[in-house]
């Protein structure tokens, strides 16, 4: 049940919506309930954009903003209570309890949705809606608009516009306020955590999955719903797999473990790597690649900071990382024409990061007007610069195989940055000591 503190938080976030809005409606449905086979469904997880709204955590629920109507401005549909569902399904709100505990200013039956939006949407110049992402949810809002139309010689209007939600909803998510970023870093605190646990559990002969479980259990003994995206546990050449997530190979002596994983709670995200020696201890050419990806990331890093452009940290991963391929062999050439052509994507087919929220792969604009954004206090974003080197005639076979990421979980400070992640250790002599049991 919602503490009732935490109310002003999101009537806030409501409100500043609605200003936006001006005489517009939102409509936002959660998340469908996604059935897994027979009457068994998946785990409900809420829609980002609704949960951020309301904090409301059931399925089968609509939120509805109309700013300035007398009746209240503020509606929520939502399932009604009934004990014999309760009995079978768990606890439900009811709409009183969405009016009492989430501060609905009226609440509805879910099953009223389709006799009352109709009314809801009359003389509404524009509705602020996601369209196009549930299929469902769109045909329902086409057939109240054309109700409404339908009306028309009463002298209602239908609406005229419709406004991707998200242009003015994406940008609040983008800049984190304070509460916020105290759910990230518990996030980031707690997916830490297990990055060091299952540094310790990894030994040759231990199968992927075992230690996903570590990390997992760590997750939720903290409380943490579920993993925030499918955790990645890569052992040797799996690492050059980027979203590898079979999790199901031994873990072999002189291969190196690349985790990628992070907790989610309340539904906001971590997403940290770390990649480190199985049997604990760097071979030389290991040594030699994850030097190069680390020196990266902090050059990456060092560029996150107020009024840089967004592409700032990419290049300097991209410089820092083709400077580290040209030292080890690995790209022959001149460094300005290898920077330019982006030779090291061979090595490295991915950006240096993404926005993190409430979303692992976080909503909002990277580009505005096609120029790279300037980064603000309390965007929160990823830089995790990789090499992935899959076997090749050309390259020496020292190298084969070796996969490397290091991700880490930046907030744009007044100062600079804050490494929400740093806890889970990187420095290599830090990773064999903490290894070590020291
Ligand atoms: N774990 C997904 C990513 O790093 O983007
Ligand atoms: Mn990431
Ligand atoms: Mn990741």
């Amino acid at each position: 049940m919602k503490p009732a503190h935490h109310r002003p938080i999101y009537q806030r976030r409501r409100q500043d919506l609605m200003c936006f809005m001006r005489d517009g409606i939102a409509i936002v449905p959660t998340a469908p309930h996604q059935p897994r086979n027979g009457d068994v469904l998946f785990p409900f997880r809420p829609d980002s954009d609704f949960y951020y709204l309301t904090h409301f955590p059931e399925p089968e629920a609509v939120a509805v903003l109309a700013p300035g109507r007398p009746e209240g401005e503020f509606l929520l549909f939502c399932r009604e209570r009934n004990a014999r569902h309760e009995t079978w399904d768990g606890r439900r709100h009811g709409t009183e309890g969405a009016r009492l505990e989430y501060g609905a200013d009226q609440s509805f039956a879910i099953g009223e949705l389709d006799a009352r939006m109709p009314a809801l949407l009359q003389n509404r110049d524009r509705v602020f809606v996601n369209m196009g992402r549930y299929a469902d949810f769109d045909s329902d809002l086409m057939r109240w608009v054309s109700e409404v139309r339908g009306h028309q010689r009463t002298g209602v209007h239908a609406p005229g516009e419709f406004v991707h939600l998200g242009h003015l909803l994406h940008e609040m998510r983008v800049i984190k306020k304070k509460d916020e970023q105290k759910l990230m870093r518990n996030a980031a605190r707690l997916t830490t955590a297990a990055h060091r646990r299952a540094m310790r559990a990894s030994a040759p002969g231990r199968y992927e999955y075992q230690v996903q479980a570590e990390l997992e259990c760590e997750f939720r003994l903290g409380g943490s719903q579920w993993p925030a995206y499918p955790s990645i546990v890569a052992g040797g050449e799996n690492a050059c797999i980027l979203h590898y997530t079979d999790n199901n190979c031994v873990l072999q002596s002189g291969d190196l473990l690349l985790i990628d994983a992070g907790a989610e709670l309340d539904c906001y995200a971590a997403d940290v790597t770390r990649t480190f020696p199985v049997n604990g201890t760097f071979s030389d050419p290991q040594r030699a690649v994850y030097e190069v990806v680390l020196a990266a990331q902090k050059a990456a890093i060092d560029a996150v900071k107020p009024e840089q452009p967004l592409c700032r940290y990419h290049e300097a991963a991209v410089a820092a990382l083709t400077d580290g391929l040209i030292d080890l062999g690995l790209l022959r050439g001149e460094r300005h024409e290898l920077i330019e052509t982006g030779a090291c994507r061979r090595f490295y087919m991915h950006r240096t990061g993404h926005w993190l929220g409430m979303d692992v792969h976080d909503v909002g604009d990277y580009k505005i007007d096609n120029q790279w954004r300037l980064l603000e206090p309390g965007m929160v974003l990823t830089v995790e610069p990789g090499l992935y080197i899959k076997p090749a005639a050309d390259i020496d076979p020292k190298w084969h195989n070796i996969g490397i990421r290091i991700e880490d979980d930046i907030l744009v400070t007044r100062a600079g940055n804050e490494n929400l992640t740093a806890d889970a250790p990187r420095e290599i002599a830090d990773i064999e000591k903490w290894m070590a049991g020291a």
